[in-house]
Order: C-alpha cells, then structure tokens, then sequence
C-alpha cells in the first residue's frame, strides 16, 4: 500500500513538472468545476437571501478569473523566456557554426546565419533581398535550378553537391551544399547548409596535377633514356661518314643533314631528361645574387629593347646548393616566355629575396618542407593565363604556341630542375594581367666555394691503351672506331666482367677505363672497384645515358670521377679522353 502511495507521488511530480497545453487545459478545467461546484454548495448553505447570493457569485467568478488570469499570465511569461532562450541558443549555435546555414523558398533567402554573411561577403539584409541563384557562379547555376526542380517534381534528387559561389568581391570559392526540407512559418521551405572547401579543391587539384606530371616524367624519362643510346649510335656513325668523305663529295652535305637533325633530337631529347630529373647535375654552393646578375647581362641582349628588365637583388650573401648552367637554364626558360607574352613589349621583373616557410605555408600549398628558402620571382606584364592553361603548364609538350614556334618543353625542364634542387616553383596569374612565377630553393649552411677554373684539352688525338667496356653493341663499336681513328690502342670488352679478365691480360698497358655504368654480369662501377684494386690511381671515365640518379645509386659521385652522359658528341668524348689522360 505505501509503495502504491509512494509510486503514485513519484509520477505525480514529473506530471506537474511537465505542464503541456492539454494538461494545463484539463486542470484548468477541473480545478473551475471543482470550485464552482463545491462554492456554490457551500454559498447556498449557508445564504438564503438571492440578491446576496448573487452579489457573491459575482465576486466568487471575479476571483477566479483574477486567479487563473495571474496563473495564465505567469504561465506564459515563463513559456516565452523558454522559447526566447531558445531561440538564442539556437541562433548562437547557428551564428558560430563553421557552415553557411540558411533558410530558402523558391529561392528567396528568408533566414541567414553569421557564417553566410561572412562566406558570401554580402550582409544579412542584402542577402534576405536575394536570391539564391545570385550567389552561384553562373556556370553552375543551371545544374541547381534543375535539381531544385526535379526536388518540387518530388522525384529523387541528391541532396548534397559541390558548387562554386562568387562573393560580393567577385572572388570564387568552392561549397560543400547539403539540403533539407523543413516546416518554416507554417510552410515547407529548405534549410540549406554549405561549407566552404575552396582549400580542399586546391590541394586536390595541385595533387592530381603533380601526380600526372610525376607520372608523365617516368614514362618520358624511360623513352628518353632508350632514345639516347639510339642516338649515341646516329650521331657517331654520322661523324665517321663525314670524317671518311672527301672534302667536297655532295654526300657530306646529306650527313650534315643526317647531324643537324640528331642534334635536334638531342636537345629534345635532354629536355625530357631534365624533365624526368633524369641529368646529372653537379650541385655546390654558390651566390644566388652572383648567378641572376650574370644571366641579366645575358636576358637584356636576349629579350629585346621592347621589354625593360628590372632586378631587385636581395638574398645578399646567402648560399644555395645548385647547379649553376642548371639555373641558368631556369631563368632563360623564364624569360623568353615572358617575351613571348609581351610581343609588344612590357617589363620583366626578377627580384631574390630570404624567406622562412612555416608549415602553413606548407598546408595551403600542399608541398614542401618547413625551412630557409632563397625566393626568386620572375613577373611579367604580359598577357597571362587562364586557369585551364595554369593546370597544365609543367606538362612537357603543353604548349599554345603555334606549330614551330614552342615544344612546350621550356616549362617543364623547368619544373624538373627545380624538383631536381629540392625546389618548388608555383605560378600566379590572370588573362591579361601578367604572370609571376615564384621559385623557391632551399638555402644551405655550406660556405661558396672559390670558383673553379675548367681545363679543357685542345688537342684529341693519342696513343695510348684505353680499355672500352660497354654493352650496346651500336655504342661500342662506334666508340671503339672513332678512339682508334684518333690514334688510340684499344682494348673491347661487353661487360664487367670481361672488362675485369681484359685488364688483368694487359695490364701494363692499359691507362684509361671507358665504363659505361650499366653493364650485365658487372657493372662499370663494381668493375672499376676491382680494377682499382689492383692499380688505385687508374684514370677512368664513366659513360652513361641513365641518370643522375643511376650515379647516385651505384655511389658514383660527380666531383671525384669523370663522368660523361650519352649521346656525347664525339669531340667531346675524345677531348674528355685526352682531358683526363693528361691530368
Ligand atoms: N609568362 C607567361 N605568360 C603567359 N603564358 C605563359 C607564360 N609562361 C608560360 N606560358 C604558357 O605556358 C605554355 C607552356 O610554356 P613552355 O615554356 O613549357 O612551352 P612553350 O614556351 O610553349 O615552348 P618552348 O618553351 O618549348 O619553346 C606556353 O605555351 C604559354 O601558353
Ligand atoms: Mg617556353
């Protein structure tokens, strides 16, 4: 019995606490039949006169009246403090929420949260008079009309997309738009919410260009490396018919023919390996300001007096690790397609500058690592480009130059040297607005090294014993004949191995190693490493058409040995020969 009491009270409570509409209704009217009930029972009892009984009556109704009316009126007051703190809790939520929250009917804003003014920079008047149409970049704003259409239709409709808007100050950003439909003022209407991804856009977008360039770079490296070796044989075969025709036989004519075009094939050919990062390059420390001044002199001459070259130098002493032809090749790159957007003349501005990356650099660009950078900015005048050309300027053969005018190599030779340096370089720019390019290389610590002065043989002719071990048959033949028709004594071997018999045979005789890098059984390095075994100070040449980074990999540095990158014209190969003979 007291557990019934006591359960009773317990549900008694939480009924009184939770007052709804129809409780308060159903106590209102209990409690007025009660009392008019038990009143007027008791009011009879005890009075007989009518008139004072109804004078009673009178006021017994007034004061109810006056009770409920305070209840009802507190009643309400607490109703609306409820649903005014509410509505602010609400409001303070929506107001601080990262999205762009917003209420719309066929298209008309009717509520906007704080983040929506700030997304759109338009204020929440001057948007409550728009339309939600005006705020989506025009190109977009016919794939939201039909969606907002099949909506009404009641058909299917995705409820979250992309789509670009464009702010009051014409910038466009990217939103992430999910939608609603919800009871708003009595009518359906949308609730729309929308963040802003223009960041994420970009990073992905800057990932999927790199990741197409990286995988451009490795199928043209590979091409470029086997073109080489093609190469190699076609330009030495083509200097030996020169060399055996008479002076005046018309068939020289056709060989230089032959020549010209290999040398054509060449360049383009070196190109795709800077591209690849497939050089060699020798990096050492050296004066940024020293190498930008030097090439100046050279862009003034080669841009033309239409166009005024201004430099800022600011990088002072500050030393990068580069290759200095390397960088050199950079500017001039630059420089000529800036002259090319400026055909009727314009200014080019090259300035250096120190800056420090943070990592939110780092973050918004999506590469890089923390650290001291050596900035240099190229900016032109000129006609600039749209985004769709940005996208795809580092692509090799990328060009809008018309036939014979560009290879549409320039750009992405310099991509891969900046890459090459542990660089980066982004561009800005808008049609008709000029372009900037900014490169950033990393500064290092080392101190510049005293210039190094260069000996070049003038003579390619001797006698001595070279040993020549390559595996291209093409290449070592060609080798081979155009060392002996200079007068040398040579000895042939196809790979390491045989390389390793041939000098033990003729030791004494042999004074100079021609390795090519990769070989079957041996390679040209673990050739070379027995060979100095036996003798330590043998002079060698190493021959390669792979890359820097095959170079790397086998441990063979480009400052203590003598390395020489096919195709090598064969002057070249004979001068290095003597060149290194004579040291
Ligand atoms: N400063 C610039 N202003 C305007 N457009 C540029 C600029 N730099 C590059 N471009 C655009 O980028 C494209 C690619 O440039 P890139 O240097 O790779 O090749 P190219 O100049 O066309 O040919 P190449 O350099 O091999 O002779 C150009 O065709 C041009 O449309
Ligand atoms: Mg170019």
């Amino acid at each position: 019995m007291t557990s019934d009491l006591r359960k009773m009270r317990k549900n008694w409570k939480p009924f009184l606490l939770k007052l709804t509409p129809a409780r308060i209704a159903l106590l209102y009217a209990s409690a007025g039949c009660l009392w008019i009930a038990f009143s007027d029972m008791a009011l009879t009892a005890r009075v007989h006169d009518v008139y004072l009984i109804t004078l009673i009556a009178m006021m017994k109704g007034w004061l109810y009246v006056a009770v409920t009316a305070i209840i009802l009126y507190l009643l309400i007051r607490r109703g609306e403090a409820t649903l005014r703190e509410s509505e602010k809790k609400f409001r303070m939520l929506a107001d601080t929420a990262a999205a762009a929250i917003f209420i719309y009917r066929e298209a008309t804003f009717l509520s906007v949260n704080a983040t929506s003014q700030k997304m759109t920079g338009y204020s929440q008047e001057e948007l409550l008079r728009m339309n939600f149409w005006d705020v989506a970049h025009p190109d977009h704003r016919a794939m939201m009309r039909q969606r907002a259409a099949a909506r009404l239709r009641g058909d299917d409709v995705v409820s979250r997309y992309e789509f670009k808007i464009v702010t009051k100050l014409g910038e466009e950003r990217w939103v992430d738009f999910t939608s609603g439909i919800i009871e708003f003022e009595g009518r359906r209407a949308v609730l729309g919410t929308a963040y802003d991804v223009t960041e994420r856009k970009q990073l992905e977008n800057q990932l999927r260009q790199s990741q197409k360039i990286e995988a451009v770079g490795l199928l043209a490296g590979g091409v470029a490396h086997d073109f080489n070796n093609i190469l190699t044989a076609i330009i030495g075969y083509g200097h030996i018919i020169k060399m055996k025709l008479p002076e005046h036989d018309p068939l020289r004519s056709y060989a230089d023919q032959i020549l010209t075009s290999a040398e054509r094939a060449a360049n383009l050919t070196s190109g795709l390996l800077a591209f690849s990062r497939k050089q060699v390059i020798q990096p050492h420390p050296v004066n940024i300001d020293e190498i930008i001044t030097r090439v100046g002199r050279l862009l003034t001459r080669l841009i033309g007096e239409d166009i005024e070259l201004s430099m800022e130098l600011g990088c002072g002493e500050t030393a990068i690790l580069a290759d200095p032809g390397q960088i050199e090749l950079v500017l001039m790159n630059l420089a000529t397609n800036a002259q090319d957007a400026m055909p009727d003349g314009g200014q080019l501005t090259i300035t250096t500058g120190r800056v420090e990356l943070g990592r939110d650099f780092i973050d918004t660009h999506g590469f890089g690592v923390a650290g001291s950078y050596a900035l240099i900015t190229a900016t032109d005048t000129g006609v600039g480009m749209d985004q769709k050309t940005q996208d795809r300027i580092f692509e090799p053969f990328f060009t809008t130059k018309e036939v014979g005018k560009g290879t549409g190599l320039g750009l992405a030779v310099v991509y891969g040297i900046i890459k090459q340096h542990e660089g980066f370089i982004t561009v800005y720019s808008e049609p008709g607005k000029g372009t900037t390019y900014k490169i950033y290389l990393p500064i290092t610590k080392a101190t510049i090294e005293q210039k190094r002065t260069l000996k070049t043989a003038d003579t390619w002719d001797g006698s001595e014993t070279i040993l020549v071990a390559e595996d291209d048959e093409a290449v070592r033949h060609l080798t081979v004949k155009l060392l002996t028709e200079a007068g040398y004594r040579v000895v042939e071997a196809s790979n390491g191995e045989e390389a390793v018999r041939k000098y033990k045979e003729q030791k004494d005789a042999i004074q100079l190693l021609l390795l090519d890098v990769i070989m079957p059984r041996k390679n040209g390095k673990e050739a070379y490493d027995e060979i100095s075994g036996i003798r330590p100070d043998i002079k060698t040449i190493f021959m390669s058409g792979h890359a820097g980074d095959v170079f790397e990999r086998k441990h063979i540095n480009g400052k203590r040995f003598n390395i020489i990158m096919k195709p090598v014209s064969p002057l070249s190969l004979l001068h290095k020969v003597r060149e290194v003979l004579d040291a």
